[in-house]
């Protein structure tokens, strides 16, 4: 008994008679209640002994009952003992009850104590002596315990039967205080040492880590040198274990180099990391590393790289043709994108055709569409499906781009502007747009050229000029025509012609040429003329009368102008046509006025008998000639009917007025038949002079030669005589002998109180001089 026990027993032994017989409180409470033995008011009163009276009859007895048995003394049967002890013998004594023994040196029933079982006294009082230790590492939770199953484990130790209790193994744990074998650790876990006493002390074994209770192998490319729950070491950088195993435990283990790393030859696994496969290299598959050679990574194949900075790649498939180059998926090489290709991405793909045609780069390895471009001078289309560009060289009469345009964008070929064209395909500007054959450049835009100019085409220069007096005609002649092409075109034009010695000149006034070509000038149509005074081109040009000619109007198409008849003229030019007009007659004469035919202006313009004598230039009253060649005429009377007789009578020459000629005559006329002498035919003449050189000419007498006037001088020729007449003062005229071969001028002779006047006749007056022709 400890110390422990003593001092719990003492206590007992102070309270016993409160606390009931060691038989046990049960047993005092059935009796209470009237269920054991007896009943009634008697018994309670029996109950009633006291303590010391129960221990008196049976030593330890706490509660008892008298029992009267026949024939015998009543005896004080126990029913109640003190702790420690229990109702034995039928009531007659109180042994040690289990979990108390009966210690040797006190003789009380002592608590078994701790480490102890005891099952109390049995049959005898002795039989309370038995005290059983638990065993090795076997122990009790109370001082009490009665049976060997109250014998428990020690934390960290194994129940077994006896005392055959041991630590629990390695692997193993055990809480203590129960009867229970030593638990495996779970899920593959174990502990580090035997002996372990709870199931935390289960820990991942080396090789392996704690998950949720279990111990997991260690993954591949991780190892665990010791047991614990920690987690396993990653392998050095770049290296792992074997493949498929797991579970490793040593860095050495480490024996492999990852995919996509490498590792130099002379190193010891587990010690050494495994560096990044460089740049433009790979390694697939996991190596064995071997200290003799290393694990080396392999350059990627002709021209593929690796994604620019991505180091470590882990398979060919990294190797990827690099913008610029096109994948060969035949040999899983990349080559250069060549003219005409592009290849943007990093990627497995072949290069992209820029376009068809003439679309290119201008380098081989273009790594953008943006390297693409549709050259100067062409342009592009793009296919119904909007995918392919197919350039082309810019068709004759458009132009492209001066210079490339780069990049996958439509670019159109420019049209020229009118009436030019380029000369070729494939033009860069528009400047290259030429005119075409006929036009020039004028304007900043290509015109027809005009009539008399013309233009091969071919420039941008305008058209040339033929020159003045040409125009153009269509090729190989005809009217005249715009747009030539050539300078053999350039014709004579209308208007002009032919000079006869390598140039032209302009027709002049009074003619015209409508007609293209060397052909003549045209004289305008009887008694017409031009009004213009250069270069006449048609017919109805000639609008007016010539100088001498008139006409009412004049026709466009049949233009025509009379001669100026006798006592009219005309200056002519008046366009449209102007009647000739009548002579204008002197002041105060009123008799016929003369002229020759067609004259020019009211100049040689004569009044048919002179005026009187203080406005006559003539001194007509001295005319002397033989009376024989005058005829008697008819008129009487004055001076004015001789005149008027003279004007009568179509050969009458002049006329004399006097009085007392014959008896009842006074006036005598000059007849010689016809009024205009021929001066050009052999013949005898007699010329009066009417003005300065304007003679009357009129065929003469035969006598004439003799008896006309008083001779001044006498000559060989008609000129001679007429030019000395006009020089002499007192001469009136000439006269010629019968073959005109002998001219003398003369003067005339006075009569006093005669009147003799010439006759005006418009035909006689100088008539040498041709009249004005009508063309
Ligand atoms: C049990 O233990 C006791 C004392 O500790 C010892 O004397 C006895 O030999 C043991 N029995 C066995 C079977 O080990
Ligand atoms: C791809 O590679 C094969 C084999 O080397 C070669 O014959 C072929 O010409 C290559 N193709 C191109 C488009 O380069
Ligand atoms: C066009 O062609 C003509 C004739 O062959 C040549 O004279 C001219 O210079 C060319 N013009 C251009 C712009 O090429
Ligand atoms: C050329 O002929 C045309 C047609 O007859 C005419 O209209 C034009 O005025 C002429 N030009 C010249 C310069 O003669
Ligand atoms: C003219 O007059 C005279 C005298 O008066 C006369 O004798 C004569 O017969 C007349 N002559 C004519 C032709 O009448
Ligand atoms: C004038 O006379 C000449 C010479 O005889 C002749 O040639 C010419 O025809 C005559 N003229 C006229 C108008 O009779």
């Amino acid at each position: 008994m400890n110390r422990h026990a003593t001092v719990l027993y003492l206590i007992l032994l102070l309270a016993a008679p409160r606390l009931g017989e060691g038989r046990g409180l049960d047993d005092a409470r059935r009796e209470r209640r009237g269920d054991g033995l007896g009943g009634g008011a008697q018994r309670q009163r029996r109950l009633l002994q006291t303590a010391d009276d129960c221990a008196r009859s049976v030593p330890k007895c706490v509660a008892c009952r008298y029992q009267f048995v026949q024939g015998t003394v009543s005896k004080a049967v126990c029913l109640a003992c003190e702790q420690g002890y229990v109702v034995k013998a039928a009531g007659r004594a109180c042994w040690c009850a289990p979990g108390y023994y009966r210690s040797s040196s006190s003789g009380e029933c002592t608590p078994c104590g701790m480490g102890y079982w005891c099952p109390g006294a049995a049959d005898d009082e002795a039989s309370g002596e038995a005290r059983y230790a638990c065993g090795t590492n076997k122990i009790t939770v109370t001082q009490y315990a009665k049976w060997d199953r109250e014998c428990v484990t020690q934390p960290g130790y194994g129940w077994a039967e006896g005392n055959a209790s041991a630590p629990c193994p390695k692997g193993t744990f055990n809480p203590g205080y129960n009867n229970r074998a030593c638990a495996s650790c779970a899920g593959g876990l174990t502990t580090s040492a035997p002996g372990a006493d709870s199931p935390a002390d289960c820990r991942a074994p080396e090789g392996s880590y704690y998950l949720r209770g279990k111990a997991i192998p260690c993954a591949q490319g991780t190892y665990k040198a010791s047991s614990g729950n920690v987690d396993c070491s990653e392998c050095p950088a770049g290296t792992t274990t074997a493949f498929g195993e797991v579970g490793k435990k040593a860095a050495a283990d480490c024996t492999y180099v990852l995919p996509g790393h490498y590792a130099a030859a002379g190193q010891t696994p587990g010690e050494f990391t495994a560096p990044q496969c460089l740049a433009n290299t790979y390694r697939s598959g996991a190596a064995l590393y071997s200290p003799g050679t290393g694990v080396a990574c392999m350059p990627c194949p002709d021209n593929t790289q690796t994604l620019t900075g991505v180091r470590g790649a882990t398979s060919r498939s990294a190797c990827l043709a690099p913008p610029g180059y096109g994948w060969n998926a035949t040999d899983g090489t990349a080559a250069a994108c060549d003219y005409g290709y592009f290849k943007a991405g990093w990627d497995r793909e072949a290069c992209t055709k820029c376009g068809e045609g003439t679309i290119t780069t201008a380098a081989q390895a273009s790594a953008s569409p943006d390297a693409c471009y549709t050259p100067a001078g062409h342009g592009n289309s793009l296919s119904a499906d909007g995918l392919t560009l197919t350039g082309f060289a810019c068709p004759v009469g458009t132009y492209g781009r001066e210079l490339a345009t780069y990049g996958l964008v439509d670019v159109e070929c420019s049209k020229c502007i009118e009436n030019t064209a380029t000369n070729g395909t494939g033009s860069t500007s528009a400047a290259q747009c030429v005119t075409l054959p006929g036009f020039g450049w004028d304007n900043g835009g290509s015109q027809i050229c005009e009539f008399a100019y013309w233009s091969a085409g071919g420039s941008q220069e305008s058209c040339q000029y033929c020159g003045e007096g040409f125009n153009t005609t269509a090729a190989g002649g005809g009217a005249a025509a715009r747009g030539a092409d050539s300078g053999d075109d350039c014709a004579i034009g209308a208007g002009w012609t032919d000079d006869g010695v390598g140039s032209i000149k302009p027709c002049l006034q009074g003619s015209y040429k409508s007609l293209l070509g060397p052909s003549a000038c045209v004289k305008c149509p009887s008694g017409t003329t031009t009004t213009l005074t250069f270069a006449p081109t048609a017919l109805s040009d000639c609008d007016a009368c010539r100088t001498g000619f008139g006409a009412a109007a004049i026709s466009g198409t049949a233009p025509a102008c009379a001669i100026c008849e006798s006592g009219t003229y005309s200056f002519g030019h008046t366009s449209g046509g102007q009647d000739c007009q009548p002579c204008p007659s002197p002041d105060g004469y009123s008799g016929a006025m003369v002229s020759r035919r067609g004259i020019p202006s009211p100049d040689g313009c004569y009044p048919e008998f002179g005026t009187d004598a203080a406005t006559s230039s003539l001194p007509y009253d001295e005319i002397a000639m033989s009376d024989a060649a005058l005829s008697e005429a008819a008129a009487n009377g004055t001076a004015s009917d001789c005149e008027a007789a003279c004007a009568g009578s179509t050969g009458c020459q002049y006329f004399v007025f006097v009085d007392g000629f014959a008896a009842g005559t006074s006036c005598k006329t000059r007849e010689l038949g016809v009024a205009a002498a021929n001066v050009s035919a052999p013949g005898s003449y007699i010329l009066f002079e009417i003005g300065s050189g304007v003679y009357l000419a009129y065929n003469a007498h035969s006598s004439d030669w003799a008896s006309t006037g008083a001779t001044i001088g006498t000559f060989t020729t008609r000129a001679l005589a007429a030019a000395a007449c006009d020089t002499q003062a007192t001469c009136i005229g000439i006269v010629s002998n019968a073959d005109g071969s002998s001219w003398r001028t003369f003067a005339g002779a006075t009569h006093v109180g005669a009147t003799a006047k010439v006759r005006v006749s418009g035909p006689a007056i100088n008539p040498w001089i041709a009249e004005p022709t009508a063309s």
